[in-house]
């Protein structure tokens, strides 16, 4: 996670991108963004994070000014950009499909810009050689983009839309093309070049991990509008509906109903279990609620837990090995299935589980989130 570490009395951050009420509507029909606020603080990298279709590069276009929006204002810096057309705005966008110029190279993509605007030869050059040692692209600057990896032409693809020093930096899924490997690796080298530069930017992206490895806030979009706004932790660990903490991440989500409302605990009866909350929540006795708790925070053991909380049993039906962990697939007597995820920090499989067991599933009162809708 990108985040500084809290200092106690920071200064307020400075806002630099202000989104009112936007909503886009395409063919008078399409609500593509519904009534969406948010701000971006000065230095911040903020995601934008949802499945295919629900809003994300029509947002960010709209910050960038290659859509109007139906209703609703844009903000940068104080002065509000609305209607300013993109090559006016101190912005610049990296598009979804990003294309380097194939017959220039690596050296020309970057200064193509800057020449563009006119800039002298001198400044363009020393620019150029900056952008290139921060992407660490020095010994590549004759190349052309089919000379280079994937991951290369990525770093040239951002540190040309660095090169103008945009206030505002607009990112469309910047590693989709990347494997697995070269994206994981990617992000941490783009986030550090963003950071040096000083840059603030909005990043889409439909990965939740990397939303959660390169942004200071994330803001979870569905349908055109957004479902929760926050830290990476906070999104991952205080969910607020049962859509966001289905989407990052794995999750079991029991239906229950409160039992006990108490200002330090609440119990949850759900056929399987009885959940016992180490907190109080906003709700009330008899109220239908859902009980999310993540694979990791669960334990497996065949030995029955104590006491009456916070555990069920069930039939190991399926193990899925990931190398670093192994996931459990436990049917409970209910006929409902939870995936509890072991660490395998040994060399011997943790648990010593295996297809047809009979287990017991445990958590303590603090693993679980209770939610409303
Ligand atoms: N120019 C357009 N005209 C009409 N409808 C559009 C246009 N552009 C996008 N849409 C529609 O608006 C909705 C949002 O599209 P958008 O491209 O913003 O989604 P997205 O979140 O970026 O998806 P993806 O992850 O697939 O890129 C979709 O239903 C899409 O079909
Ligand atoms: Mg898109």
């Amino acid at each position: 996670m990108a985040t500084a570490p809290k200092e106690i009395n920071q200064p307020a951050p400075e806002v630099l991108l202000r989104v009112e009420n936007v909503t886009k509507i395409y063919d008078g029909t399409v609500k593509a963004v519904d009534d969406v606020s948010l701000t971006v603080n000065k230095g911040e990298i903020f995601a934008l994070l949802g499945g295919s279709g629900c809003g994300k590069s029509t947002l960010l276009r709209m910050m960038a000014g290659f859509e109007t929006p139906t209703k609703g204002k844009i903000h940068l810096a104080g002065q509000d950009i609305t209607n300013l057309p993109p090559y006016q705005r101190p912005i610049n966008m990296m598009f979804q499909s990003y294309a380097l110029f194939p017959h220039l190279s690596v050296w020309e993509n970057i200064a193509f810009g800057l020449k563009r605007d006119g800039m002298p030869k001198g400044q363009i050059a020393e620019r150029v050689e900056k952008m290139l040692n921060l992407a660490q692209l020095g010994k590549f600057a004759q190349r052309k983009p089919h000379q280079l990896s994937g991951g290369q032409q990525q770093r040239v693809a951002l540190v040309r839309s660095l090169a103008k020093r945009p206030q505002l930096l607009l990112l469309d899924e910047p590693l989709g093309a990347l494997d697995k490997k070269l994206r994981e690796t990617t992000q941490l080298e783009l986030v550090n070049i963003i950071e040096e530069v000083g840059v603030t930017c909005v990043l889409v992206t439909h990965d939740q991990e990397e939303a959660m490895t390169m942004a200071s806030r994330i803001a979870v979009m569905s349908e055109g509008y957004f479902l929760q706004v926050g830290e990476p932790d906070t999104v991952y660990e205080m969910p607020n509906s049962r859509k966001v903490a289905d989407f990052i991440g794995n999750v079991n989500i029991f239906d229950g109903v409160i039992e006990e409302d108490e200002a330090d605990h609440v119990t949850v009866r759900c056929p399987e279990c009885v959940h016992y909350v180490g907190h109080g929540v906003s709700g009330h006795t008899g109220m239908e609620v859902g009980v999310a708790l993540r694979p990791e925070k669960i334990m497996l053991s065949d030995k029955k837990p104590k006491g009456e909380y916070n555990w069920c049993q069930g039939e190991v039906i399926e193990i899925v090995y990931f190398g670093a962990h192994t996931t459990y697939h436990l049917k409970l007597d209910s006929g409902k299935v939870i995936k509890a995820q072991e660490l395998n920090n040994t060399r011997d499989l943790s648990c010593g589980l295996t297809w047809g067991d009979r287990a017991y599933a445990h958590w303590n009162d603090l693993a679980m989130v209770v939610l409303a809708q």
